[in-house]
């Protein structure tokens, strides 16, 4: 079983993560997985509180789940239980799973987030409604906005306000570029963080790439870049968790992780416009704009069309970096 269950994580490290800063250590113990959260690679300025860490584990999560079944294995999963002397996610594999998830498992290593322009075709409704159908009901709602529709309008809003907080901000500025790989050495002794060319910018030097994005991106532009990205794409999904704490967080995490494979098996992009959940009081008047219930909270926002060209596959650190003891 440990065997296997090191194959397991091998697919649950091409999970996502915010900046990919690959937030997660992982220990194996006869049929049992734990996934802990490594607070070293932590963003304070963009995510205060931690929820991006653990929707970030929960991406983990669900790949190492979707993995296991393939292998014909159950996952039952313990979140962050009292028993444990360190906070954790308990994953017990047991030979008797009962789902289907090969288009799921064939969608793990094909999965990217995708910044590009897209061709502005639109997802049918039979797609939208298996993208829909992908998610944790009783822990996140989902939302739907499609591009052309007048309901989307306030949501573009939200998010241009939110990119030009973001690239206001010195401190944002400094956390991103300290994340970004902007040369191909870079990237290849770090194997995390975010290879400049998959944001869409040259191979350069980095005190010329901080240079670049200290003085030449200017948050307008930033802010009606995206703008034109999104209206590039076919619809915007927001993630609502229906609880503030880590396990909604986690199941976030899970719930955007089986609908980014989902929209993947489907031939659909996917990338992240997330800046109206990540500064505190846009979230808060997005919040209040939906009309969500005390406690609701949109934490992601992504958007989803059809593009032609993949990016090259953003790195991941090797499973042996991510091992520890039990
Ligand atoms: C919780 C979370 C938040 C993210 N936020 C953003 C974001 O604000 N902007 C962005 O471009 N990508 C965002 N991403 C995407 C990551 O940057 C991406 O997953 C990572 O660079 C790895 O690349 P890959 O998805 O192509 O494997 C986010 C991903 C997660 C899981």
């Amino acid at each position: 079983m440990e065997s296997i269950a090191k194959q397991l994580i091998t697919l649950a490290v091409r999970a996502p993560s915010g900046h990919n800063t690959q937030p997660w250590q992982f220990s194996v113990e006869q049929d049992t997985v734990r996934i802990y959260p490594d607070l070293s690679r932590r963003l304070p300025v963009v995510d205060p509180d931690d929820h991006a860490l653990f929707i970030s584990l929960g991406c983990a999560l669900e790949n190492l789940v979707i993995a296991a079944a393939h292998q014909g294995l159950a996952a039952g999963v313990d979140y962050f239980p009292s028993d444990e002397p360190e906070e954790c996610l308990r994953v017990r594999l047991s030979e008797d799973a009962d789902e289907e998830t090969d288009a799921l498992f064939q969608a793990i290593p094909e999965r990217q987030s995708n910044r590009g322009t897209y061709d502005g075709r639109a997802i049918d409704d039979s797609d939208l409604a298996r993208l829909m159908d992908a998610h944790f009901r009783d822990s996140v709602k989902v939302r739907a906005f499609r591009v052309g529709h007048p309901d989307i309008e306030p949501i573009i809003g939200f998010v241009r306000e939110g990119n030009i907080a973001q690239f206001n901000d010195p401190a944002f500025v400094a956390e991103l570029v300290s994340w970004i790989r902007f040369t191909r050495r870079e990237v290849s002794d770090r194997q995390d963080g975010l290879a400049a060319v998959a944001l869409g910018f040259p191979a350069v030097p980095r005190w010329l790439g901080r240079w670049i994005m200290t003085t030449l991106v200017r948050p307008e532009g930033e802010a009606a870049r995206q703008e034109k990205a999104i209206r590039s794409s076919s619809l915007l999904l927001l993630f609502i968790a229906r609880g503030n704490d880590k396990q909604h967080w986690v199941d976030v995490g899970r719930s955007f992780e089986r609908i980014a494979l989902t929209a993947t098996s489907l031939g659909i992009a996917h990338a992240h416009v997330n800046m109206p959940c990540e500064v505190a009081p846009i979230r808060r008047r997005l919040a209040v704009h939906l009309g969500l219930d005390d406690g609701e909270q949109p934490l992601l926002l992504i958007r989803l069309g059809h593009v032609r060209k993949r990016l090259p596959t953003s790195p991941r650190r090797p499973v042996e970096r991510v091992m520890r003891e039990p």
